[in-house]
């Protein structure tokens, strides 16, 4: 005789030990499949005596029943136990402490460069960018600094090996590139890395430097005196005392340096004047029709008033103690 109840046993048994959906799924292919076993039964049942075939099928067909039932069963389960771990796996403990950013910042030097073109924006003036790696023309020839000439000296120019080219020592080679390009009136501020073979307390071969030039057929020097002074004060955010001192820059004529009273006297923060009218004739510029003014200063010190930083290379040194006080 057919032992049913066995088989029914063991199926039951092999459901509840189905751990996944896909196993569960082999499980009912074994069973009730095409080649299941419980499928198999009733196709012997032909061999079977007459009398006994009903009580069979009946029997069989109950056993399918209740595999099928146990199998949607479990199934039922599996798919709540899943929805049910993964729930778990995702739960968001709210009470744990936050892990908290900490907020990273510009540079000193970059805040103060953004700052001073931030500033003579608001006033007009364009920004203007210029190569790192300059040639003669631009840094020196057209600026009115010819090969022999002794200001040439002071430049401390780090040369290409192989190339006629240098890192340019000044940003005064963005005016000359300006000027080329377009046509008066100019007003531009142009801000960037320059590079000078020279290394002590007070020196970096690589700082920064901003540039200011204006041409117009009306510029004079008290309109260079008042860009300057209303930058200052805004710069520094209160009033300041300027004193502009008589000097010399090749491409510049008057020219001067400004220093800035401070608790230890005058510190000298920039060179200007009135470009040269031979600059002006180097970039095609009409020097009876046309003025202008320039001006040039070193961003580490103005940052070094401006925060109160006694050593330059504090800047360089990329200390997070340092630079963490500026964001
Ligand atoms: N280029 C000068 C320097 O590197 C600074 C300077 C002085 C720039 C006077 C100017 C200027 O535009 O008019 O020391």
């Amino acid at each position: 005789m057919l032992n049913v109840a066995d088989l029914l046993k063991r199926a039951l048994a092999e459901i509840q030990a189905a751990q996944d959906l896909h196993a569960l799924d082999a499980v009912r292919t074994s069973w009730l499949g095409r080649k299941g076993e419980l499928t198999a039964l009733l196709k012997q049942l032909g061999t079977l005596p007459a009398a006994e075939r009903p009580a069979a099928g009946e029997a069989i067909n109950q056993a399918k029943t209740r595999v099928h039932d146990a199998i949607e069963a479990r199934k039922l389960a599996l798919e709540q136990g899943r929805i049910e771990s993964q729930l778990q796996a995702e739960r968001i403990d709210v009470t744990l402490p936050g892990r908290g950013q900490r907020r990273g910042g510009l540079h000193p030097v970059t805040q103060t460069l953004e700052r001073v073109e931030d500033l003579f924006s608001q006033i007009g003036f364009a920004i203007a960018d210029g190569p790192e790696i300059e040639d003669d023309f631009h840094n020196f020839e057209a600026l009115n600094i010819p090969a022999e000439h002794p200001a040439r000296a002071m430049h401390d120019t780090f040369y290409l090996r192989d190339h006629p080219l240098l890192l340019r020592t000044h940003t005064s080679n963005v005016q000359i590139r300006y000027m080329l390009r377009n046509k008066p009136p100019l007003r531009i501020i142009s801000t960037g890395r320059v590079f000078r073979c020279d290394s002590d307390m007070t020196h970096t071969p690589m700082f920064n430097q901003i540039e200011g030039l204006v041409v117009d057929e009306v510029s004079s020097f008290a309109d260079l005196k008042g860009v300057l002074e209303d930058f200052v004060a805004h710069f520094f955010a209160r009033p300041v005392t300027l004193r502009f001192r008589p000097s010399f820059f090749p491409f510049t004529e008057p020219s001067a340096e400004v220093d800035i009273l401070g608790e230890r006297g005058w510190l000298e923060i920039l060179g200007c004047g009135m470009v040269h009218p031979r600059v002006l004739e180097n970039v095609g510029i009409d020097s009876e029709r046309f003025t202008g003014f320039a001006f040039g200063m070193g961003a580490e010190r103005l940052a070094m008033l401006k925060y109160g930083i006694n050593d330059l290379r504090m800047f360089f040194e990329n200390d997070v103690r340092f630079l963490r006080q500026f964001a």
